[in-house]
């Protein structure tokens, strides 16, 4: 009993720690799911483009459930290195980012103490923890101005680092001229570029053009915030082939299923799907981001945060924890950021919607700031 209820109090706290938990959220306020704004997720709100809807069916009708996938995912493997233009053994599918920021944490600890800049992404830390891997906090000024890309401001002075970029989550893009300093200095450098393909611009600072250069460099990609997927569970590393290679045999057989095989092979040989796809969801971040932030900036007693991609950060002065559950009642979802080292209660990030949704969380956050304010 003892144990099922640490269990629970554990998933608790993982919920706390990660937005998009809409199901959970709609049974809490007693609502139905469609009709809640999940802004506490970082999504783009398209819809699956067809031929990607046809070809999961096509999957599911053919041969995609029935046998085993290809253990090796060669031509996966092919598709996503011609995409990059970089050699197959130096690309790894995974069941998603996050199963290969746990591969990468091995071989973090393997190295010595790795840098978090702080206030970052949770699942570094429950990575590195698989493997006893040592880390510490390094804090980000929580101030920057909105001119984008950035030079990384921290200078570690541990054996690996882990970069976000676009930091998740303040929003910060990295540019590749400060990022490539660091391959000089660090035994490893791990660069989670999960939301750079919905940055505009953002291509030209990926890291992934120096994996070729520097051994000492893993860059993991993720397609689930750009075709808003989060249940497909696709990721990608591209890192030197010997270290992918003893990523291979570590990992348990088969972690990327047929399904994700398929849709990954459609989009990475049709590539004008996905070059499509990175146009809509740039142009969108670009107009509705900016929309969005010069909304916020207009909202009394809120500090809007400039951002360079799909999310963005609001301070205020007096905790916002009441806010946000004001607006939870009125089918908002903002993302709590008390999980977040540095940030606590008087922070909120916002996940960017369509511009309807938008427009509903800017009116709902200007009626509850004008209900407090009376
Ligand atoms: C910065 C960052 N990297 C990776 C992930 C996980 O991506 P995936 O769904 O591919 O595991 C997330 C999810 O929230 C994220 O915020």
């Amino acid at each position: 009993m003892e144990v099922t209820n640490k269990f629970f109090q554990q998933s608790e706290t993982l919920l706390l720690k990660h937005g998009g938990n809409r199901e959970q959220e709609a049974k809490r306020l007693g609502v139905n799911i469609n009709s809640l704004i999940d802004a506490s997720a970082s999504l783009a709100p398209f819809p699956l483009p067809t031929l990607l809807k046809k070809c999961i069916n096509k999957g599911i009708n053919g041969t995609a459930l029935e046998i085993y996938p290809d253990r090796s995912y060669l031509a996966l493997r092919q598709a996503i290195a011609k995409f990059h233009k970089v050699h197959s053994s130096m690309v790894l599918p995974g069941n998603g980012a996050s199963e290969l920021i746990t591969w990468a944490a091995r071989d973090a600890a393997q190295q010595g103490i790795s840098i978090l800049p702080s206030p970052g992404f949770f699942d570094y830390k429950r990575a590195l923890r698989c493997w006893s891997g040592e880390f510490i906090t390094s804090p980000l000024p929580l101030k920057w101005n909105s001119i984008f890309p950035q030079i990384f401001p921290l200078e570690p002075l541990k054996d690996v680092i882990w970069i976000t970029n676009p930091h998740n989550p303040t929003g910060q893009c990295w540019s590749l001229l400060s990022l490539e300093t660091l391959l000089n200095s660090k035994s490893l450098v791990i660069c989670d570029e999960a939301f750079l393909p919905l940055v505009p611009n953002g291509e030209k600072e990926s890291l992934i053009p120096l994996v070729s250069k520097y051994p000492n460099l893993i860059v993991i990609r993720s397609l689930t915030k750009l075709f808003s997927v989060p249940g497909v569970r696709l990721g990608y590393a591209i890192s030197s082939a010997t270290r992918l290679e003893q990523w291979q045999y570590w990992r348990d057989p088969w972690p990327v299923n047929g399904l994700a095989v398929s849709l990954g092979l459609t989009l990475m040989k049709k590539d004008e799907i996905l070059k499509e796809q990175v146009k809509k969801v740039q142009h969108w971040v670009k107009e509705e981001g900016r929309w969005l932030h010069t909304n916020l900036q207009k909202l009394p007693g809120i500090t809007a945060h400039p951002s360079a991609t799909n999310f963005q950060l609001i301070e205020s002065n007096d905790s916002l924890t009441q806010f946000r559950e004001t607006l939870a009642q009125k089918n908002i979802l903002l993302r709590d950021c008390r999980s977040f080292q540095e940030l606590g209660e008087n922070w909120l990030r916002i996940g960017l919607q369509k511009k309807s949704d938008n427009r509903k969380i800017i009116k709902a956050m200007r009626e509850v700031i004008s209900y407090i304010h009376k």
